[in-house]
């Protein structure tokens, strides 16, 4: 590999420049206990600039397990996580929020008795409010439902207002890499196309990262441009998302018989 991406003038201490060829998120054999119990059992995933990747996996495959332990609650016991090709294994979840990785996790997790607006704010304080104004707009335009509910408790949204809004506050932090667990879980086939279109468009405009968990393994994979397939802790198939959707075990463990 040769030196000549490494443009950025480094700082001492800092880590080396990445290049375009390090994966943006490498998970490397990582194995996560609860107690006793192996969730991971050696997960390897690469997420690259720009690429929509998505993990599907049935209840209990340990696929929110992967997605807080990249955040590091709870830690990988064994492996490697690395963002841009510093070793994050081992940082305070706080830190990692300040390397532009954004999470919208399982069940929303907005706040309920602040505001839309608030919400948004709390999203927003991550960056400094920097960019407030702009981003809220974003915000608004990717979803204009959030803008007509504006005043209204976090709580008293929808179950698809409520997912609109996690994940309009995880934008709100300006993200490089955007990490959603489950967005579809619970929601109208229409609130999902929704969601789904917002996620293709951030991508396809800004070339934003995306990191998907979802059961809803056939809209995931169209959406996606590479997918990984989690059974009982251990990546078992990977590849380009529309590949994946017309492998034969995919298709009989995941799509077929109604689950999708
Ligand atoms: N806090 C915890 N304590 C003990 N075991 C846990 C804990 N959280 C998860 N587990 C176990 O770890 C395994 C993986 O759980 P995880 O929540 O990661 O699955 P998942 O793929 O996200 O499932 P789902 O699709 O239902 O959300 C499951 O067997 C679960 O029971
Ligand atoms: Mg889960």
């Amino acid at each position: 590999m040769s030196d000549t991406l490494t443009t950025a003038p480094r700082s001492a201490g800092a880590p080396l420049a990445p290049t375009d060829a390090t994966p943006m998120l490498a998970v490397r054999g990582v194995k996560t206990f609860y107690g006793n119990i192996m969730a991971l059992k050696g997960v390897d995933v690469d997420v690259h600039r720009g690429e929509i990747v998505t993990l599907i996996g049935s209840n209990g495959a340990g696929k929110s397990t992967l997605m807080m332990t990249i955040f590091g609650q709870p830690r990988a016991r064994e492996g490697q996580i690395l963002y841009e090709g510093r070793d994050i294994t081992q940082m305070p979840t706080h830190e990692i929020a300040h390397l532009k990785i954004a999470q919208s996790p399982e069940g929303r997790r907005i706040f309920p008795r602040m505001t839309v607006f608030e919400n948004l704010q709390m999203g927003a304080s991550v960056d400094g409010f920097a960019h407030f104004e702009q981003d809220l707009e974003k915000v608004f335009v990717l979803f204009p439902r959030l803008k007509e509910r504006i005043n209204q408790r976090g709580g008293t949204l929808s179950g698809g207002e409520q997912q609109m809004l996690a994940i309009g506050r995880a934008l709100m932090s300006r993200p490089r890499l955007l990490m959603l667990d489950e967005p579809s879980l619970g929601l109208a086939p229409l609130i999902v196309k929704q969601i789904f279109d917002a996620i293709r468009e951030l991508n396809r405009a800004e070339g934003l990262t995306v990191f998907l968990v979802e059961q809803n393994a056939f809209h995931a994979l169209k959406l996606a441009h590479r997918g990984y397939v989690l059974v009982n802790g251990l990546v078992t198939l990977s590849g380009e998302g529309r590949e994946l959707l017309e492998r034969p075990e995919v298709r009989a463990a995941y799509l077929e018989g109604g689950k999708h």
